[in-house]
Protein backbone atom coordinates (compact mmCIF):
# COMPACT_ATOMS: atom_id res chain seq x y z
CA UNK A 1 0.00 0.00 0.00
CA UNK A 2 1.19 3.39 -0.97
CA UNK A 3 1.88 6.01 1.87
CA UNK A 4 1.15 9.93 1.69
CA UNK A 5 4.59 11.41 1.39
CA UNK A 6 6.15 14.90 2.63
CA UNK A 7 8.17 16.93 0.60
CA UNK A 8 9.84 19.66 2.36
CA UNK A 9 12.37 20.82 -0.65
CA UNK A 10 10.91 24.15 -1.24
CA UNK A 11 10.71 25.37 2.77
CA UNK A 12 14.09 24.09 3.67
CA UNK A 13 15.73 26.27 0.57
CA UNK A 14 14.33 29.41 3.37
CA UNK A 15 16.27 28.26 6.30
CA UNK A 16 19.68 29.27 7.08
CA UNK A 17 22.55 26.58 7.17
CA UNK A 18 22.19 24.55 10.28
CA UNK A 19 19.14 26.26 11.58
CA UNK A 20 16.81 22.65 10.50
CA UNK A 21 19.47 20.79 12.54
CA UNK A 22 19.30 22.51 15.45
CA UNK A 23 15.76 22.15 15.76
CA UNK A 24 15.54 18.11 14.58
CA UNK A 25 18.24 17.79 17.40
CA UNK A 26 15.49 18.31 19.65
CA UNK A 27 13.33 15.50 18.08
CA UNK A 28 14.70 12.55 19.85
CA UNK A 29 13.78 14.30 23.25
CA UNK A 30 10.24 14.59 22.11
CA UNK A 31 9.56 11.40 20.79
CA UNK A 32 10.96 9.79 24.32
CA UNK A 33 9.28 12.01 26.26
CA UNK A 34 6.02 11.14 24.03
CA UNK A 35 6.23 7.21 23.88
CA UNK A 36 7.86 7.46 27.92
CA UNK A 37 4.67 9.95 28.69
CA UNK A 38 7.02 12.04 30.34
CA UNK A 39 5.91 15.22 29.02
CA UNK A 40 3.56 18.23 29.96
CA UNK A 41 -0.06 16.68 29.51
CA UNK A 42 0.96 13.16 29.44
CA UNK A 43 -2.07 12.62 31.03
CA UNK A 44 -3.83 13.52 27.65
CA UNK A 45 -1.65 10.83 25.90
CA UNK A 46 -4.19 7.94 24.79
CA UNK A 47 -4.10 8.83 21.06
CA UNK A 48 -0.84 8.08 20.41
CA UNK A 49 -1.57 4.23 20.51
CA UNK A 50 -5.02 4.59 19.68
CA UNK A 51 -5.24 3.31 16.38
CA UNK A 52 -3.43 0.07 16.63
CA UNK A 53 -5.36 -0.61 20.01
CA UNK A 54 -8.84 -0.63 18.47
CA UNK A 55 -10.30 -4.02 18.05
CA UNK A 56 -12.16 -5.39 15.07
CA UNK A 57 -14.98 -6.48 17.83
CA UNK A 58 -15.29 -2.32 18.73
CA UNK A 59 -15.59 -1.69 15.29
CA UNK A 60 -18.24 -4.33 14.68
CA UNK A 61 -20.49 -2.24 17.97
CA UNK A 62 -19.84 1.05 16.71
CA UNK A 63 -21.04 -0.23 12.81
CA UNK A 64 -23.53 -1.91 14.09
CA UNK A 65 -24.96 0.94 16.33
CA UNK A 66 -24.44 3.16 13.16
CA UNK A 67 -26.49 0.41 10.81
CA UNK A 68 -29.38 0.66 13.45
CA UNK A 69 -29.39 4.51 12.46
CA UNK A 70 -29.34 3.91 9.30
CA UNK A 71 -32.07 2.00 9.20
CA UNK A 72 -34.21 4.09 11.15
CA UNK A 73 -33.31 7.41 10.26
CA UNK A 74 -33.23 9.42 6.82
CA UNK A 75 -31.47 12.23 8.66
CA UNK A 76 -28.89 12.79 11.35
CA UNK A 77 -27.61 14.99 13.63
CA UNK A 78 -24.77 15.26 14.84
CA UNK A 79 -24.44 17.62 17.83
CA UNK A 80 -20.72 18.56 18.95
CA UNK A 81 -18.11 21.46 18.99
CA UNK A 82 -14.82 21.61 18.67
CA UNK A 83 -12.89 18.30 18.76
CA UNK A 84 -16.21 16.73 19.08
CA UNK A 85 -17.24 17.63 15.62
CA UNK A 86 -14.71 18.37 13.35
CA UNK A 87 -12.92 15.41 12.84
CA UNK A 88 -15.92 13.68 11.87
CA UNK A 89 -17.41 16.59 8.98
CA UNK A 90 -13.64 16.77 7.71
CA UNK A 91 -13.57 12.79 7.04
CA UNK A 92 -17.57 13.12 5.74
CA UNK A 93 -17.32 16.08 3.58
CA UNK A 94 -14.01 14.93 2.28
CA UNK A 95 -15.33 11.58 1.35
CA UNK A 96 -19.12 12.25 0.31
CA UNK A 97 -20.51 13.57 -2.77
CA UNK A 98 -20.85 17.46 -1.95
CA UNK A 99 -24.40 17.22 -3.87
CA UNK A 100 -26.16 14.32 -2.32
CA UNK A 101 -27.94 16.04 0.04
CA UNK A 102 -29.91 17.32 -2.11
CA UNK A 103 -30.63 14.75 -4.46
CA UNK A 104 -30.43 12.31 -1.89
CA UNK A 105 -31.92 8.36 -3.15
CA UNK A 106 -31.84 7.52 0.22
CA UNK A 107 -29.41 5.39 0.54
CA UNK A 108 -27.30 7.07 2.44
CA UNK A 109 -28.88 9.23 5.86
CA UNK A 110 -27.99 13.22 5.81
CA UNK A 111 -25.72 13.77 7.80
CA UNK A 112 -26.31 17.11 9.86
CA UNK A 113 -24.26 19.00 11.85
CA UNK A 114 -25.40 20.72 14.93
CA UNK A 115 -24.16 21.81 18.71
CA UNK A 116 -21.51 23.92 17.10
CA UNK A 117 -22.73 27.46 17.07
CA UNK A 118 -25.54 29.41 19.33
CA UNK A 119 -27.25 30.93 16.04
CA UNK A 120 -30.52 31.24 16.68
CA UNK A 121 -31.65 31.41 12.98
CA UNK A 122 -29.38 28.63 12.59
CA UNK A 123 -31.32 26.46 15.13
CA UNK A 124 -34.43 27.86 14.15
CA UNK A 125 -33.90 26.66 10.34
CA UNK A 126 -32.50 23.01 11.21
CA UNK A 127 -35.72 22.42 13.44
CA UNK A 128 -37.99 23.48 10.53
CA UNK A 129 -35.81 21.25 8.33
CA UNK A 130 -36.18 18.07 10.80
CA UNK A 131 -40.14 18.44 10.49
CA UNK A 132 -41.56 15.48 9.20
CA UNK A 133 -38.80 13.92 8.89
CA UNK A 134 -37.61 10.43 10.80
CA UNK A 135 -34.15 12.23 12.24
CA UNK A 136 -31.82 10.72 14.75
CA UNK A 137 -29.49 12.40 17.23
CA UNK A 138 -25.85 11.41 17.99
CA UNK A 139 -24.46 13.96 21.33
CA UNK A 140 -20.96 13.83 21.23
CA UNK A 141 -19.86 16.04 24.23
CA UNK A 142 -16.94 14.68 26.74
CA UNK A 143 -17.20 16.96 29.24
CA UNK A 144 -21.27 16.77 28.62
CA UNK A 145 -21.48 20.20 29.74
CA UNK A 146 -20.43 22.14 26.70
CA UNK A 147 -23.39 25.17 26.94
CA UNK A 148 -23.47 25.05 22.62
CA UNK A 149 -23.89 21.32 22.41
CA UNK A 150 -26.68 20.99 25.17
CA UNK A 151 -28.48 24.01 23.91
CA UNK A 152 -28.80 21.72 20.70
CA UNK A 153 -29.43 18.55 22.00
CA UNK A 154 -32.34 20.05 24.27
CA UNK A 155 -34.17 21.20 20.73
CA UNK A 156 -33.12 18.24 19.39
CA UNK A 157 -34.09 15.30 21.77
CA UNK A 158 -37.35 17.35 22.22
CA UNK A 159 -38.26 17.35 18.88
CA UNK A 160 -37.25 13.75 18.20
CA UNK A 161 -39.32 12.57 21.31
CA UNK A 162 -42.44 14.53 19.88
CA UNK A 163 -42.34 13.55 16.27
CA UNK A 164 -40.94 10.08 16.69
CA UNK A 165 -42.28 9.29 20.36
CA UNK A 166 -40.65 8.29 23.22
CA UNK A 167 -39.79 4.27 22.20
CA UNK A 168 -38.35 5.53 18.94
CA UNK A 169 -36.33 8.46 20.30
CA UNK A 170 -34.71 6.20 22.84
CA UNK A 171 -33.62 3.96 19.94
CA UNK A 172 -31.94 6.64 17.49
CA UNK A 173 -30.21 8.94 19.93
CA UNK A 174 -27.11 7.76 20.72
CA UNK A 175 -24.68 9.58 23.19
CA UNK A 176 -20.77 9.74 22.65
CA UNK A 177 -19.43 11.02 26.48
CA UNK A 178 -17.39 10.41 29.06
CA UNK A 179 -17.82 7.11 30.77
CA UNK A 180 -19.17 8.95 34.27
CA UNK A 181 -19.77 12.52 34.62
CA UNK A 182 -21.54 14.99 32.47
CA UNK A 183 -25.50 15.64 31.68
CA UNK A 184 -25.01 13.72 28.94
CA UNK A 185 -23.81 10.52 30.30
CA UNK A 186 -26.28 11.10 33.28
CA UNK A 187 -29.04 11.76 30.26
CA UNK A 188 -27.81 8.86 28.51
CA UNK A 189 -28.15 6.15 31.17
CA UNK A 190 -31.91 7.93 32.53
CA UNK A 191 -33.23 7.53 29.14
CA UNK A 192 -31.12 4.05 27.99
CA UNK A 193 -29.61 5.53 25.41
CA UNK A 194 -26.79 3.38 23.06
CA UNK A 195 -23.58 5.10 24.21
CA UNK A 196 -20.00 5.53 23.85
CA UNK A 197 -17.37 6.07 26.19
CA UNK A 198 -13.98 8.90 25.00
CA UNK A 199 -11.79 7.94 26.57
CA UNK A 200 -10.25 9.91 29.37
CA UNK A 201 -6.89 10.02 27.90
CA UNK A 202 -7.75 11.17 24.57
CA UNK A 203 -8.19 15.75 24.54
CA UNK A 204 -10.87 16.91 22.34
CA UNK A 205 -8.83 17.38 19.28
CA UNK A 206 -7.39 14.60 18.99
CA UNK A 207 -10.24 11.89 19.44
CA UNK A 208 -11.29 11.56 15.61
CA UNK A 209 -10.20 8.74 15.95
CA UNK A 210 -12.77 7.32 18.67
CA UNK A 211 -16.31 7.24 18.43
CA UNK A 212 -16.56 10.94 18.55
CA UNK A 213 -15.12 10.94 14.70
CA UNK A 214 -16.11 6.91 14.12
CA UNK A 215 -19.49 6.83 14.91
CA UNK A 216 -20.92 9.85 12.42
CA UNK A 217 -18.25 8.86 9.72
CA UNK A 218 -19.59 5.12 9.82
CA UNK A 219 -23.62 6.61 9.92
CA UNK A 220 -22.64 8.32 6.31
CA UNK A 221 -21.06 5.44 4.91
CA UNK A 222 -17.69 5.19 5.10
CA UNK A 223 -15.43 2.22 5.86
CA UNK A 224 -14.21 2.59 9.12
CA UNK A 225 -12.02 -0.22 9.08
CA UNK A 226 -9.54 1.36 6.25
CA UNK A 227 -9.47 4.32 8.03
CA UNK A 228 -8.25 3.27 11.27
CA UNK A 229 -5.63 0.96 8.82
CA UNK A 230 -4.34 4.13 7.43
CA UNK A 231 -3.96 5.70 11.05
CA UNK A 232 -2.48 2.03 12.37
CA UNK A 233 0.46 2.29 9.67
CA UNK A 234 1.17 5.61 9.99
CA UNK A 235 1.47 5.54 13.83
CA UNK A 236 4.01 2.34 12.86
CA UNK A 237 5.69 4.32 10.39
CA UNK A 238 6.26 7.30 12.91
CA UNK A 239 7.64 5.12 15.85
CA UNK A 240 11.11 6.00 14.19
CA UNK A 241 12.84 9.13 15.08
CA UNK A 242 13.12 10.77 11.46
CA UNK A 243 10.05 10.39 10.04
CA UNK A 244 7.39 12.38 7.91
CA UNK A 245 5.68 13.75 10.90
CA UNK A 246 9.09 14.85 12.85
CA UNK A 247 10.47 16.40 9.85
CA UNK A 248 7.33 18.39 9.37
CA UNK A 249 7.02 19.31 13.19
CA UNK A 250 11.05 20.35 12.53
CA UNK A 251 10.39 22.35 9.38
CA UNK A 252 7.31 24.49 10.65
CA UNK A 253 9.29 24.75 14.19
CA UNK A 254 12.65 26.02 12.07
CA UNK A 255 10.38 28.55 9.92
CA UNK A 256 8.88 30.34 13.12
CA UNK A 257 11.98 30.51 14.84
CA UNK A 258 13.37 32.14 11.65
CA UNK A 259 9.98 34.84 11.74
CA UNK A 260 7.73 33.09 9.74
CA UNK A 261 4.75 32.94 12.25
CA UNK A 262 1.59 32.12 10.40
CA UNK A 263 1.29 28.49 8.58
CA UNK A 264 -1.60 28.70 6.21
CA UNK A 265 -2.84 25.22 4.98
CA UNK A 266 -3.45 25.17 1.51
CA UNK A 267 -6.14 22.79 -0.38
CA UNK A 268 -6.95 22.39 -3.68
CA UNK A 269 -9.94 20.42 -3.29
CA UNK A 270 -12.92 22.39 -1.90
CA UNK A 271 -13.66 18.87 -0.24
CA UNK A 272 -11.16 19.03 1.84
CA UNK A 273 -12.44 22.93 3.37
CA UNK A 274 -13.31 20.93 6.94
CA UNK A 275 -9.94 19.18 7.30
CA UNK A 276 -8.50 22.54 6.94
CA UNK A 277 -10.49 23.56 10.06
CA UNK A 278 -9.67 20.38 11.78
CA UNK A 279 -6.53 21.35 11.47
CA UNK A 280 -6.27 24.64 12.61
CA UNK A 281 -8.22 23.30 15.63
CA UNK A 282 -5.77 20.76 16.64
CA UNK A 283 -3.06 23.28 15.78
CA UNK A 284 -4.33 26.10 17.59
CA UNK A 285 -5.49 24.97 20.76
CA UNK A 286 -1.83 22.66 20.98
CA UNK A 287 0.14 25.75 20.27
CA UNK A 288 -1.23 28.99 20.57
CA UNK A 289 -0.15 29.80 24.59
CA UNK A 290 2.66 31.20 26.68
CA UNK A 291 3.07 34.08 24.87
CA UNK A 292 4.54 31.75 21.51
CA UNK A 293 2.64 29.57 18.60
CA UNK A 294 2.75 29.38 15.03
CA UNK A 295 -0.89 31.11 13.59
CA UNK A 296 -2.51 27.89 12.06
CA UNK A 297 -4.63 29.98 9.14
CA UNK A 298 -6.42 28.02 6.03
CA UNK A 299 -7.11 28.63 2.56
CA UNK A 300 -9.45 26.45 -0.63
CA UNK A 301 -7.44 26.92 -3.93
CA UNK A 302 -8.13 28.17 -6.38
CA UNK A 303 -11.13 29.79 -4.79
CA UNK A 304 -9.40 31.73 -2.20
CA UNK A 305 -6.37 32.83 -4.68
CA UNK A 306 -9.38 35.34 -6.04
CA UNK A 307 -9.32 36.87 -2.40
CA UNK A 308 -6.14 35.68 -0.62
CA UNK A 309 -3.87 35.11 -2.89
CA UNK A 310 -2.72 38.68 -3.39
CA UNK A 311 -1.97 38.92 -0.13
CA UNK A 312 0.36 35.95 -0.04
CA UNK A 313 1.98 37.11 -2.75
CA UNK A 314 2.81 40.15 -1.48
CA UNK A 315 1.91 40.98 1.92
CA UNK A 316 4.30 40.60 4.65
CA UNK A 317 6.40 38.09 4.57
CA UNK A 318 5.59 36.45 7.99
CA UNK A 319 4.24 33.09 6.50
CA UNK A 320 4.94 29.61 4.68
CA UNK A 321 1.88 27.12 3.08
CA UNK A 322 1.59 23.74 3.95
CA UNK A 323 -0.40 22.06 0.91
CA UNK A 324 -2.68 19.27 0.99
CA UNK A 325 -2.21 17.45 -2.63
CA UNK A 326 -4.42 14.92 -4.02
CA UNK A 327 -2.62 13.13 -6.84
CA UNK A 328 -5.96 11.33 -8.26
CA UNK A 329 -9.54 12.45 -8.58
CA UNK A 330 -11.79 10.17 -8.06
CA UNK A 331 -14.18 11.01 -11.57
CA UNK A 332 -13.35 12.36 -14.62
CA UNK A 333 -14.59 15.74 -16.68
CA UNK A 334 -12.77 16.51 -19.58
CA UNK A 335 -12.42 20.46 -20.59
CA UNK A 336 -15.17 21.45 -22.88
CA UNK A 337 -14.61 22.49 -26.71
CA UNK A 338 -16.48 25.62 -27.99
CA UNK A 339 -17.26 26.52 -31.38
CA UNK A 340 -16.81 30.08 -30.74
CA UNK A 341 -14.36 30.10 -28.61
CA UNK A 342 -14.76 32.84 -26.96
CA UNK A 343 -13.06 32.83 -23.65
CA UNK A 344 -9.87 31.65 -25.40
CA UNK A 345 -9.81 28.35 -23.78
CA UNK A 346 -10.28 25.77 -26.75
CA UNK A 347 -6.40 25.07 -26.36
CA UNK A 348 -7.28 23.20 -22.76
CA UNK A 349 -9.72 20.76 -24.99
CA UNK A 350 -9.97 17.31 -23.83
CA UNK A 351 -7.72 17.95 -21.24
CA UNK A 352 -8.83 16.66 -17.47
CA UNK A 353 -10.03 19.18 -15.55
CA UNK A 354 -7.27 17.93 -13.00
CA UNK A 355 -4.49 18.55 -15.02
CA UNK A 356 -5.86 22.47 -15.00
CA UNK A 357 -5.88 22.11 -11.36
CA UNK A 358 -2.65 20.48 -11.10
CA UNK A 359 -0.65 23.37 -13.27
CA UNK A 360 -2.67 25.92 -10.98
CA UNK A 361 -1.17 24.34 -7.96
CA UNK A 362 2.43 23.89 -9.53
CA UNK A 363 2.02 27.26 -10.89
CA UNK A 364 0.95 28.67 -7.99
CA UNK A 365 3.66 27.16 -5.58
CA UNK A 366 6.25 28.41 -8.23
CA UNK A 367 5.07 31.91 -8.16
CA UNK A 368 4.27 31.85 -4.12
CA UNK A 369 8.01 30.72 -3.36
CA UNK A 370 9.65 33.23 -6.10
CA UNK A 371 7.36 36.03 -3.63
CA UNK A 372 9.24 34.63 -0.26
CA UNK A 373 6.65 31.80 0.60
CA UNK A 374 8.24 28.62 2.02
CA UNK A 375 6.02 25.58 0.76
CA UNK A 376 5.22 22.28 1.96
CA UNK A 377 3.62 19.78 0.31
CA UNK A 378 1.51 16.85 1.82
CA UNK A 379 0.75 14.52 -0.61
CA UNK A 380 -1.89 12.05 -0.83
CA UNK A 381 -2.31 9.56 -3.74
CA UNK A 382 -6.09 10.01 -3.60
CA UNK A 383 -9.00 10.75 -0.90
CA UNK A 384 -9.68 7.46 0.57
CA UNK A 385 -10.84 6.34 4.21
CA UNK A 386 -6.89 4.77 4.28
CA UNK A 387 -4.69 7.75 3.17
CA UNK A 388 -7.44 10.04 5.66
CA UNK A 389 -6.42 7.72 8.26
CA UNK A 390 -2.62 8.36 7.85
CA UNK A 391 -3.09 11.96 7.29
CA UNK A 392 -4.93 12.39 10.47
CA UNK A 393 -2.60 10.50 12.57
CA UNK A 394 0.69 12.09 10.82
CA UNK A 395 -0.79 15.76 11.29
CA UNK A 396 -1.37 14.67 15.24
CA UNK A 397 1.31 12.91 15.51
CA UNK A 398 3.71 16.25 14.17
CA UNK A 399 1.18 18.26 16.18
CA UNK A 400 2.46 16.48 19.63
CA UNK A 401 6.48 16.81 18.40
CA UNK A 402 5.67 20.21 17.33
CA UNK A 403 4.52 21.63 20.49
CA UNK A 404 6.97 20.08 22.47
CA UNK A 405 9.66 21.55 20.40
CA UNK A 406 7.57 24.95 20.61
CA UNK A 407 8.14 24.06 24.46
CA UNK A 408 3.97 24.09 25.55
CA UNK A 409 2.35 21.66 26.95
CA UNK A 410 0.57 20.60 23.75
CA UNK A 411 -2.52 18.93 25.49
CA UNK A 412 -4.08 21.52 27.38
CA UNK A 413 -6.47 24.68 26.27
CA UNK A 414 -6.67 26.83 29.29
CA UNK A 415 -7.34 29.98 27.24
CA UNK A 416 -10.73 28.64 26.22
CA UNK A 417 -12.06 28.89 29.44
CA UNK A 418 -12.11 32.82 29.30
CA UNK A 419 -14.65 33.72 27.02
CA UNK A 420 -17.15 30.94 28.96
CA UNK A 421 -16.30 32.34 32.37
CA UNK A 422 -17.25 36.08 30.85
CA UNK A 423 -20.37 34.90 29.14
CA UNK A 424 -21.40 32.95 31.78
CA UNK A 425 -20.90 35.83 34.54
CA UNK A 426 -23.16 38.06 32.08
CA UNK A 427 -26.16 35.29 31.39
CA UNK A 428 -26.00 35.26 35.95
CA UNK A 429 -25.28 31.61 35.61
CA UNK A 430 -25.87 30.69 39.52
CA UNK A 431 -22.05 30.28 41.58
CA UNK A 432 -20.81 33.36 39.24
CA UNK A 433 -22.39 35.70 41.55
CA UNK A 434 -18.95 37.62 42.20
CA UNK A 435 -18.44 37.50 38.51
CA UNK A 436 -21.19 38.83 37.53
CA UNK A 437 -20.63 41.76 39.88
CA UNK A 438 -17.44 42.02 38.62
CA UNK A 439 -18.38 42.08 34.92
CA UNK A 440 -21.23 44.90 35.00
CA UNK A 441 -19.10 47.15 36.96
CA UNK A 442 -16.47 46.81 34.22
CA UNK A 443 -19.38 47.75 32.01
CA UNK A 444 -20.96 50.78 33.12
O1 LIG B 1 -10.28 20.08 21.82
C1 LIG B 1 -11.00 20.35 22.78
O2 LIG B 1 -10.80 19.91 23.90
C2 LIG B 1 -12.22 21.21 22.56
O3 LIG B 1 -12.29 21.73 21.30
C3 LIG B 1 -13.47 20.40 22.83
O4 LIG B 1 -13.51 19.31 21.96
C4 LIG B 1 -14.72 21.25 22.69
O5 LIG B 1 -14.64 22.35 23.53
C5 LIG B 1 -15.95 20.44 23.02
O6 LIG B 1 -15.88 19.96 24.32
P1 LIG B 1 -16.83 18.80 24.81
O7 LIG B 1 -16.53 17.59 24.02
O8 LIG B 1 -16.49 18.64 26.26
O9 LIG B 1 -18.24 19.25 24.61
Amino acid sequence: MKSIRLEINNATSFLAAGALDEVSANVPDAQKALEEQTCPGNDFLGWMHLPSSITPEFLGEIKACAQTLRENCDTIVVAGIGGSYLGARAVIEALGNQFEWLTNDGSNPVILFAGNNIGEDYLFELCEYLKGRKFGVINISKSGTTTETALAFRLLKKQCEDQRGKEVARKVIVAVTDAKKGAARITANQEGYTSFIIPDNVGGRFSVLTPVGLLPIACAGFDIDALVQGATDMEKECSTDDNIATQYAAVRNALYRAGKKIEILVNYQPKLHFMNEWWKQLYGESEGKDGVGIFPAAVDFTTDLHSMGQWIQEGERSIFETVISVENPRHKVLFPHDEENLDGLNFLTGKRVDEVNKMAELGTLLAHVDGGVPNMRVVLPELNEYYLGQLIYFFERACGVSGLLLDVNPFNQPGVEAYKKNMFALLGKPGYEAETEAIQARLK
